[in-house]
Formats: structure tokens, sequence, C-alpha cells
């Protein structure tokens, strides 16, 4: 049988499914030593049922498992507010150096001030990037950065006396779902702000929504529609006068960077999504980085640990002096910061504009080419990614966007982010993001000009795919109610 036909029922078999008893991928001599150096008789089990498998069997299993995968390195892949670009594999090199990668968690300062001070310069790179002087690398992810932003918030107007009596956080309807749901676990109540017809935000709501019981503003810049609020400068001051902060959420930073900066604007405090912006992909669901930039005032209150440099040049890690404590063990996503790190240095801050630049003019490329096929429910330029809604497919040829996704499969490409932002019916939300050549684009839309054109002459066929992948369409109702997570034996 060949090495396909043994691995032609990859989807339906497990490892568990394979080989045969006996069977073993290394040969380990028997111990023929001091019994006591064995673990004890009570940690022992007999008949654990594991996979018995030759070394070749398992090489060639996983090797025929990861070809079913697709990722940036396969091809485009235009998820909508995850920011799936191309990275430059030098900065894995860098990051997976050894005498990074080696380190130990817990080793002293003066071990690793190579790694010390490549994250304290870090630190100021995003500051000069952010124009926001105080920050801190240490959160996991975007969502964990908001949390600690939050509650420096939520500090900050303790200290002053403030905080029993400030009680809410006004969210615009266009913010990512996290910036809502961060709010609330802070323990604030959050009123959400509408978004006028064009998608900014509804500026008499958000006036007649300030008082002073409100604590901050939070908004995604640009926000998940793909658009600048045009009046951010406005509404900021409008904020500050009412005694709230803002805070901005920099998760879209491809969008601006080089060219726009938050503290510029008059942000108190923003989180950046290192794993989207720069050089480690965010959809793949591996780790992330979300480091909080703030004002010199929200300093104290910056989440553990900091990297501070001596007069003498010595790095060490430290704790701001009223922080908010440590959101997760040691030193934050250390290979995402360094990740981070090399694609700052190697691009430059030219590179950096010039990313920016490439990631909306993409996305505005695709908006055009896509325009006449698509209904585009806020049609005006965008920056980083563009929302189309599939309502004129659904009404006129009963295809939802569901199908188109699973049409784009069997044309080679994955499938945007679907259905969010929610404020937008049958959402189709695309991000080309900078690394995607001209051609790419144009390979994209006409993917999608031909869905829209097949939804006419032959909607069956979109109902029914993806064909081409390994497994076609799911029953998704019946995985989510009726999950299997657990291996059985075949009968
Ligand atoms: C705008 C925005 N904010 C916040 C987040 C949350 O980031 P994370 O998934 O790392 O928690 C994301 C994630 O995509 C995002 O796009």
């Amino acid at each position: 049988m060949s090495v396909a036909g043994q691995n032609a029922d990859i989807g339906s078999t497990l490892a568990f499914d394979r080989g045969a008893p006996g069977r073993r991928a290394v040969a380990v001599p028997r111990w023929e030593g001091e019994t006591a150096a064995l673990p004890p008789a009570n940690l022992l089990r007999e008949g654990v049922r594991l996979p018995e498998m030759s070394q070749g069997e398992i090489v060639r299993y996983y090797t025929a498992l990861s070809t079913r995968n697709f990722g940036v390195d396969s091809g485009p892949y235009l998820l909508g507010s995850c920011t799936m670009k191309y990275n430059p594999k030098v900065d894995d090199l860098i990051a997976t150096m050894p005498s990074f990668a080696m380190a130990h968690p817990l080793a002293p300062d003066e071990e690793i001030q190579g790694t010390l001070g490549v994250l304290y310069d870090l630190q100021r790179c995003l500051a000069e990037i952010t124009g926001l002087p105080a920050v801190s690398l240490a959160p996991a992810a975007g969502a964990q950065g908001e949390l600690a932003g939050v509650l420096m918030i939520k500090k900050a107007l303790e200290a002053r006396g403030d905080l029993a009596q400030r009680r809410r956080i006004l969210v615009p309807d266009s913010a990512h779902g996290t910036n809502p749901a961060t709010a609330a676990m802070a323990g604030f109540e959050v009123t959400e702000i509408p978004s006028g017809p064009d998608g900014d935000v509804d500026f008499a709501a958000l006036e007649a929504a300030l008082g002073d019981d409100v604590a901050a503003f939070m908004i995604t810049l640009p926000n998940t529609l793909g658009l600048w609020e045009r009046d951010i400068e406005r509404i900021i001051e409008k904020v500050h006068a009412a005694g709230a902060l803002a805070y901005g959420d920099g998760a879209n930073l491809n969008a601006i960077v080089g060219r726009m900066r938050h503290g510029d604007l008059g942000f108190d405090v923003v989180h950046l999504n290192l794993h989207k912006t720069f050089s480690t992909p965010h959809g793949g669901g591996g780790p992330g980085a979300g480091p909080v930039c703030a004002t010199p005032a929200l300093a104290p209150y910056l989440p553990a640990p900091i990297v501070t440099r001596d007069e003498d040049g010595t790095y060490a890690f430290a704790r701001a002096e009223d922080s908010v404590g440590r959101l997760q063990q040691f030193a934050g996503s250390v290979g995402v910061l360094l990740r981070a790190y090399a694609y700052i240095r190697t691009v430059g801050i030219d590179g950096l504009v010039q990313t920016s630049g490439n990631a909306v003019l993409n996305a505005n490329y695709l908006r055009n080419l896509m325009h006449d096929y698509y209904d585009l429910p806020y049609d005006r330029p965008v920056m980083h990614e563009v929302v189309f809604a599939g309502t004129r497919q659904k009404r006129e040829d009963n295809v939802r966007t569901y199908d188109i996704a699973k049409g784009l499969i069997d044309r080679g490409f994955h499938p945007p982010t679907v259905y969010f932002p929610l404020i937008v019916e049958e959402a189709l939300m695309i991000e080309p993001t900078e690394t995607e050549s001209r051609e790419a684009v144009e390979a994209f839309a006409a993917a999608m000009i031909d869905i829209a054109q097949t939804a006419k002459s032959d909607p069956d066929s979109l109902h029914n795919a993806p064909r081409t992948s390994p497994i076609g369409r799911l029953d998704e109702t019946a995985a989510a109610r009726r999950p299997v997570l657990r291996w059985q034996p075949k009968a």
C-alpha cells in the first residue's frame, strides 16, 4: 500500500487506531540495575492503552496530518481582525537562538542581561511608536493587555478618590468584542455607544452618555469596520473634560504604524497586539503578547514585571510602585517579544511606514475590485480591512455568507472572518494585510467575483462546498451540540 494509501483515512482514524500490539518506535533496553531506582509500584499502571506504532508509521502519520493544514506559509489568509500576514523567517531564527530560548524563566537578572537589554529596548521602541512612554510587556494577549489597562485606570481613579462614583465605561458598538468583556470583567458597567450611518461614533449619543459617573471611554481604533474614527481628537477632549480617561485598543496598529501615535491623539493608555502587527501570526491560536503603553501619570500602575536600566547600564526586572500586579507567570511571552523586536529593528521606521501604507492600499484596492459584486454597508475608504456583507447573495440567490466562505476554500483561499462584526448582517471581514502582493489581492477578488457569479448560476455548488478539501462541509450544529471529544475504540 502507498503512503498516501496508508494515510487515506487520516481524517477518521487516530494514532490509537493504527499500528499493532507490541509495535514500538524505539527499543529501550530493559532496566537491569537497582529496583530502588524504578518508580514506586503504586505509581505503575497496567493496561494503559497507548498507540503502538513504529517510528516510520508515526513520522508518516504526522507528516500526512501536517499537509492538511492551511497556514500563512501555504497561501493568502485574509482573516479580518487577525492580521495573518507573512512573517519573515529571520524573526523566528532570532527568537529561537539558544541564548534566548534556553534561558531559564527564573534565571537571575545578572545572567540574562542580553535578553533584558532587548526587552528594555523593545519597551522604548513601543513607547516611541505609540507616543506613550510608560510601557509593560507583561500581558500575554490583547485581551490581557486590555485588562491591564482598565485595571490601571481603576487604580488611577481610586488614587484620586473617584472610583466609587465612576462605575461606567463607554464602548462603541464597533469595538472588538473583548473591549466590553474586559470592562465588565474589571467590574465596570458597560454603556454601548451606537455608530452613525457612516460608521463613526454617534457623537451626540456619546455626549449624552458622558457624565461624572463615567470612568473611561474605550475605543478600537481603527474600529472593527476597518474605519478611522474621524472625530477622535474631539471625542477624547470631551472624555477628558468629563473627568474620564481614554483607552485605546491599538490591536489594529498595522493600519497606522509609523504615521499616527495614540499618545499624540490624547489617549491615556493603549494596548498593542504584537502577535498581529509585529511578526507573529494571530489566527493560528499560538502565544501572543499584548503590551500596554501609557502616559507618565499611569506609570505607577503598570503590570509586573517591567524592565529597568540602572545608570551603570545594568538591566533588571522591576515592579512599578503601585502595580496592578502580575497577570501571568514569569516575564510574558518572551519569544513573541523577541520576534517583534527583530521585526521592528530589521524593517526600521521606513519599513513601518511602508507597512501601514501597504496595508491600507491593499484593503482599499480589494474594496474597489469587489465593490460592484457585494454589498458594502459602510461605503467609504477603509484602513487595514474592509467589511462587505453577503446580504445581496442571501436575498437574491439563497446563498449565505457561510456558503461564500466555504466556496473560497475550493478556490484555494482561507476564508475571511464571517459574521463579525455583529453590527453588519452577513458580514465578510477581509484583511489582505501589507504582505499580499498585488497579484494575490487580484486573485482573491477574482475568486470572490467568481463566487458571486456562481451564486446566480449554480448556488448548490456553494451550498455543498467545500469539495476539494480533505474534509467537506461539517455539521457544525451537531459538532456544537453533540461534540465527540474522546477517542472510542472501533467496534
Ligand atoms: C481589535 C482587537 N482587539 C483585541 C483583540 C484581542 O486580542 P487577543 O485575541 O490577543 O486577546 C483582537 C484580536 O484579534 C483585536 O483584533
